[in-house]
C-alpha cells in the first residue's frame, strides 16, 4: 500500500514518519519550558536530525507559544511545521493557521477527547456534540492547509465503535493523519495493536490516511506500545527527545528509531533520522532544560555503552558484538579525544565545532566561546571534546536578562567567605560584595543582592565533565517559585563560577516562566 500525502507525496508502506513533539508535549511538562531562542535552536537540531514533522507548540495558549511556532515556521524549512489546536476551541484553529502561515509545509493538529470519562467530566459534552466538533475542527483547519491531523485524546480508553465513528467523521472532514493517543499511558502493546487493526479494517477511507501512534510512558510502555502500533499499521510515530513529556513522559525518539534500525529482521521499516546526531540532540536538550538523562538511559545515557564487568570488557575487546547490539558511533558517541591546545587559533576552533556537529555559530557566540576556550586551555592540561561541548552549550544558553561577568571569592577555615560578583542585568553592569556561610552561600547571596528575588534554592549538585582534578565542573541548580521549578546548568573549570552560571541560568528560566500564561484546559 502507498499513500498520497499532501506534504510528503507518495509514501512507501515501510516508511515511518517521525513526528517530534519535544517542543510541544515535551515542553509543556513541569520544569521543561524553553524560551524562543532555545526553541529555535532545538528546532534547528531536530531538522538536522532528520525528523519529518516538528510539533512546534500550541499557538492559542499564549503569545509566547504563538511567536515560537511562527518563528520556527519562518526559519526551519525541511520538516513540516505543525501547530496544535483544540477541535472545539475558540480561536484555536485560526491561531494555529496564522502561526504556520510562513512554513514551507505546515500542518494543523486538532484534537478533542473521545473517551466516556473525558467527554463526561472534562468536556461535559454529549458524544454527538464531540462528533460535530470533530467535523467542524477539521473543516476549519483545511481552510489553512491541506495537511491536517486529528487526534482522539484518551483514544486508548475510548469505546471502539465510537472511535470508529469519530475517525470516519475526521477523515470525511479532511483529516489526512489520524492520531490515536494513549494519553494517560494506560494501554498495553496488545491494546494498541488491536485499536489500529480495528480502525484500519472497519473505517471507510482508512486506507487514504496515515495512522499515528502517540504513547505516554506512565507504565514504562511508551516505546513498546509505539512498536506494537507500527506492527498493526500505524505509519507515523509521535515521540520526544529523551522521552520528555507530561508526567512520566512520551515515547523516546532515540529508543524507537534505534529499535527499528537494530531489529530490521522483525521491524522492516525505514525513517529519515541521521542516527549519528542522536546523542548531540539529546545533550542539547539536556543542556537547554537543565535535566540530564539518567546514566542508564538507553542510547544516550552515559552508561549506555559502558562495560564495567571484567567478563564483558574482555568479550568486547575480543569482538564488540559479544555485548554491543549497536555501535556507540552509530548514535554519535566518540571516544574522548584530545582536541585543541592553547595555541590553537579561532579558525581551528570553529572547524572543530563544525566537525562536532555545531553548525555555524553567530560571530558573537563564537567570540565568547573562543575566549572561554583560551581561558580553559590556559588552566587545563588536556581539553577533550566533552569540555568543548560543556563550554559551547553553556555559552549558547540564552542569558536573556542576566549575564555572568566575573566572580572573585575569598574563603578559608578562619573567616567568613566573601564573594565579589559582577553581573549584567538588562545590559547594565551591576556588582555586589557579600559574605556567606561558605563560598557557595556567599556567591548565591551576591546574586540575590544584585537581582533580588523570592525563589528558593531546592537543589545544588556538582559533577565533573571529564576526569582529573583539573576537570571542568558541571553544576545544576534548581529554584522554586510559587510551585514552579526550574533547573539551570553551568560549566567552568572553577567550581564556584560554574555554580553561579547555573544559578543565573535557572533565574533566567524563571523569568521566562513568569511571563507565560497557563494554557486553558490543556491536557495530554
Ligand atoms: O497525549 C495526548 O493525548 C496529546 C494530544 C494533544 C495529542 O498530547
Ligand atoms: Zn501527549
Amino acid at each position: 500500500m502507498t499513500i498520497d500525502h499532501p506534504s510528503f507525496g507518495r509514501i512507501d508502506n515501510d516508511r515511518v514518519i517521525i513526528f517530534d513533539t519535544t517542543l510541544r508535549d515535551g515542553e509543556q511538562s513541569p520544569g521543561f519550558s524553553m524560551n524562543l531562542a532555545e526553541k529555535l535552536r532545538m528546532a534547528e537540531a531536530l531538522a538536522e536530525l532528520g525528523v519529518d514533522v516538528i510539533e512546534a507548540g500550541f499557538p492559542v495558549a499564549s503569545k509566547g507559544d504563538f511567536d515560537s511556532v511562527h518563528q520556527i515556521a519562518s526559519h526551519i524549512r525541511a520538516p513540516v511545521i505543525c501547530a496544535l489546536a483544540r477541535s472545539g476551541g475558540r480561536n484555536d484553529i485560526a491561531s494555529a493557521g496564522e502561526a504556520i502561515r510562513p512554513a514551507a509545509r505546515g500542518r494543523i493538529h486538532n484534537f478533542i477527547s473521545t473517551s466516556p470519562l473525558h467527554m463526561k467530566y472534562k468536556l461535559r459534552m454529549e458524544p454527538e456534540t464531540v462528533l460535530e466538533l470533530i467535523t467542524a475542527g477539521n473543516q476549519a483547519a483545511r481552510q489553512f492547509t491541506d495537511d491536517v491531523e486529528w487526534s482522539a485524546e484518551d483514544g486508548s480508553r475510548t469505546d471502539p465503535d465510537f472511535l470508529c465513528r469519530c475517525v470516519e467523521a475526521a477523515i470525511k472532514a479532511g483529516a489526512t493523519t489520524i492520531n490515536i493517543p494513549d494519553t494517560v499511558g494506560y494501554a498495553t502493546p496488545e491494546d494498541m495493536a488491536r485499536i489500529f487493526a480495528d480502525l484500519l479494517a472497519r473505517v471507510p477511507g482508512a486506507d487514504t490516511v496515515i495512522f499515528s501512534a502517540h504513547n505516554h510512558n506512565d507504565l514504562g510502555l511508551g516505546v513498546a506500545n509505539t512498536i506494537a502500533s507500527l506492527s498493526a499499521g500505524a505509519r507515523q510515530i509521535e515521540c520526544t527527545i529523551n522521552g520528555i513529556g507530561e508526567r512520566a513522559g512520551n515515547a523516546a525518539l532515540e529508543e524507537i528509531v534505534m529499535a527499528l534500525r537494530t531489529r530490521q529482521d522483525v521491524l522492516p521499516y525505514s525513517t529519515g533520522i541521521k542516527t549519528q546526531n542522536l546523542l548531540r540532540t539529546s545533550r542539547m536538550l539536556a543542556t537547554i532544560t537543565g535535566f540530564d538523562v539518567q546514566p542508564n538511559k538507553a542510547i544516550v545515557g552515559r552508561n549506555a555503552f559502558a562495560h564495567e564487568s571484567g567478563i564483558h570488557q574482555d568479550g568486547v575487546l575480543k569482538n564488540a558484538a559479544t555485548y554491543e547490539i549497536m555501535t556507540p558511533e552509530s548514535v554519535g558517541w566518540t571516544r574522548s579525544s584530545l582536541v585543541l591546545g592553547k595555541h590553537s587559533g579561532r579558525a581551528a576552533f570553529r572547524d572543530k565545532l563544525k566537525a562536532m556537529g555545531y553548525g555555524e555559530m553567530d560571530e558573537a557566540h563564537l567570540n565568547d566561546a573562543f575566549a572561554r576556550f583560551k581561558d580553559l586551555a590556559d588552566r587545563k592540561k588536556v581539553v577533550y571534546d566533552e569540555d568543548l561541548v560543556a563550554l559551547v552549550d553553556d555559552e549558547a544558553r540564552d542569558h536573556a536578562r542576566i549575564r555572568f561577568v566575573s566572580l572573585d571569592i575569598e574563603a578559608g577555615s578562619r573567616r567568613p567567605a566573601r564573594a565579589d560578583l559582577a553581573l549584567e542585568v538588562d545590559g547594565e553592569a551591576r556588582s555586589a560584595t557579600v559574605t556567606g556561610q561558605g563560598p557557595v552561600d556567599a556567591a548565591f547571596n551576591a546574586v540575590r543582592e544584585i537581582f533580588p528575588h523570592e525563589a528558593t534554592l531546592q537543589l545544588y549538585s556538582v559533577g565533573a565533565v571529564t576526569e582529573g582534578s583539573d576537570a571542568q565542573a558541571r553544576t545544576t541548580v534548581r529554584l522554586e517559585e510559587d510551585g514552579k521549578l526550574v533547573d539551570g546548568q553551568g560549566a567552568d573549570s572553577d567550581t564556584l563560577v560554574s555554580a553561579v552560571r547555573a544559578y543565573v541560568h535557572a533565574l533566567n528560566k524563571l523569568l521566562v516562566k513568569r511571563t507565560r500564561a497557563e494554557p486553558e484546559a490543556m491536557t495530554a
